[in-house]
């Protein structure tokens, strides 16, 4: 089917924050798969755990226990909320459980989405995705979803004793990078402990080392009831999660859900060497101080209007057509990158790559937008 519109590369190798193209030509990965190559392309340690863990035990499925499922989950559990968690293949998947779980434990429920976000495409997650564009040719989509604009007083009155849960990107993502303000996440907060709600975070994209700390949320005041996340956790792998509190250790019960492959060994040992390169102190401090110097740098290129985001995940509005700019910087100045929108350039690179490279990059990039 037809559904990804492709530009005209075809990629044989990556290391670190480079990719080679089948030509032989060498390009600075800012997009990293998505924000999904957070370890950089072909870590060693990810290449290691997987190699030695196809070779010793590849599918057994859910009714059993393997070594790396547990030990991920525990990682999970620990590096962040530190209750119960369910693995998944993808983003969309996780937030599938995230959704399932709070009508668990709010049976008919509704739930609370802000304009702009994106929690992914499957039925359940695009009923959270308040765009008509994705969700009107799939309607009638799953009721009980309601959005509001980013604004704390708007948000508390969308709140009462029927939400079952409050979905919120910390920073989103696809919607542009746009930082969610601490002041919205705190009123979320309150007003979801009035009425008994949950408070999700999709750290799907912003999580796994991303914004300079393991897990997004870790930056704010603000501790949500679950996580969910996907993307940069798997080292390239298909890995997902949710991670819930202690307190919702039996919010989800035997048989309310599954899923055949996921937590399957060979990526968990992946996941864990991924997460395991993305949780190191130095590179997170490395990642702040890099996003900083990337930010700084874009926002002195003539033809950029504005610069946002946190970490290694930053969004520039640039004048003109953001599309045009990246189909140029790809053929010409062998930068891969995406557009979030008609006129915001994305910047989420492998969290490995060095402040030299990311002067390379704002230079080549100088060149295509000024
Ligand atoms: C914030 C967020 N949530 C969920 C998803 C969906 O993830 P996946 O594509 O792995 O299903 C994405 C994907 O871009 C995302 O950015």
């Amino acid at each position: 089917m037809p559904t990804y519109i492709r530009q005209q590369v075809e990629f044989v190798r990556g290391e670190g924050a480079l990719l080679w193209d089948s030509d032989g030509n060498e390009y600075l990965d800012m997009l990293a798969g998505i924000a999904v190559d957070n370890a950089g392309h072909c870590h060693p340690a990810v290449v290691e755990a997987v190699t030695e863990q196809v070779a010793r035990l590849i599918h057994v499925s859910n009714l059993f226990y393997t070594e790396p499922g547990i030990k991920l989950a525990e990682f999970l559990s620990e590096s962040s909320l530190g209750g119960p968690v369910f693995l998944t293949n993808s983003g969309a998947e996780a937030n599938e459980a995230a959704i399932k779980l709070a009508r668990r434990c709010k049976p008919g429920g509704n739930f609370v989405v802000l304009d702009g976000a994106f929690h992914g495409r499957t039925l359940g997650a695009l009923s959270a995705t308040p765009q008509p564009a994705k969700q009107q040719p799939f309607e009638p989509l799953i009721p009980g979803f309601s959005s509001v604009a980013p604004e704390p007083q708007l948000l508390v009155d969308a709140i009462d004793e029927r939400t079952a849960a409050v979905l919120i990107e910390p920073i989103q993502g696809e919607g542009g990078v746009h930082v969610m303000p601490e002041e919205l996440l705190l009123a979320a907060r309150n007003a979801c402990d009035r009425h008994a709600a949950l408070l999700i975070f999709d750290e799907v994209q912003c999580g796994a080392g991303r914004t300079g700390s393991l897990w997004a949320y870790q930056q704010t005041g603000v501790t949500p009831d679950v996580i969910t996340l996907a993307k940069g956790a798997g080292g390239g792998l298909p890995v997902g999660a949710l991670v819930a509190r202690p307190g919702l250790s039996d919010g989800l019960r035997a048989g309310d859900h599954g899923s055949t492959f996921a937590g399957g060994p060979v990526i968990s040992a992946g996941a864990l060497a991924a997460l395991g390169v993305v949780s190191d102190p130095t590179l997170l401090a490395t990642v702040s101080r890099n996003g900083e110097r990337l930010r700084d740098g874009l926002a002195a290129i003539r033809g950029v209007t504005e610069v946002r985001g946190r970490g290694l995940m930053v969004g520039a509005d640039i004048e003109g057509s953001a599309p045009d700019a990246v189909a140029v910087a790809l053929a010409e100045e062998r930068i891969v990158i995406n557009a979030t929108g008609p006129n915001t350039l994305r910047f989420v690179p492998p969290l490995v790559i060095n402040d030299a490279q990311i002067d390379d990059a704002i230079e080549r990039l100088a060149r295509v937008i000024a």
